[in-house]
């Protein structure tokens, strides 16, 4: 079975020169669940940050689903759902402003339904 997430041979190099990545190598079948261990610094942050588009790597290949990361960017995010560590909005900002800020390429942007159904769902959920 096609791995939903197949990394090899990623490294990463900072401007700075400080390599966070070196040679990561794994895939994540269909149905598992994958966490990532390591103490402050390990990389976790900067691998997860590769594999949705976040940050560019320096070497290797990451395929989502199958699509290449890099030269199918556009398949590879609308099979991913990121869920931020820290909350990455202005939490007095707007609803509207809020949603205009979702990635042109998450799978609810993408399709015009569900766009509006997930924002209609929002604005309802707000009471004023
Ligand atoms: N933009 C950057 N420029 C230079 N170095 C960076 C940059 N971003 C991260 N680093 C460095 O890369 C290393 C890996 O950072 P990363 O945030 O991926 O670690 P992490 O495993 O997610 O850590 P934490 O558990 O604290 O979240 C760290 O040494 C960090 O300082
Ligand atoms: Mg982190």
């Amino acid at each position: 079975m096609q791995p939903v997430v197949s990394v090899s041979h990623l490294s990463k190099t900072f401007a700075s020169g400080f390599e966070a990545l070196k040679d990561i190598n794994l895939e994540i079948r269909p149905g598992e669940i994958f966490a990532l261990l390591g103490p402050n610094g390990a990389g976790k942050t900067t691998l997860i940050s590769v594999i949705c588009g976040i940050v560019n790597p320096t070497k290797g290949e990451v395929l989502a689903g199958g699509h290449d990361i890099i030269t199918e960017y556009r398949a590879a995010r609308s099979l991913i759902g990121l869920v931020p560590q820290e909350l990455t909005t202005d939490a007095f900002e707007t609803v509207r402003a809020t949603v205009a800020l979702a990635p042109v390429d998450a799978p609810l942007s993408v399709d015009p339904f569900f766009g509006s159904l997930y924002y209609g769902l929002l604005l309802s959920s707000i009471t004023p």
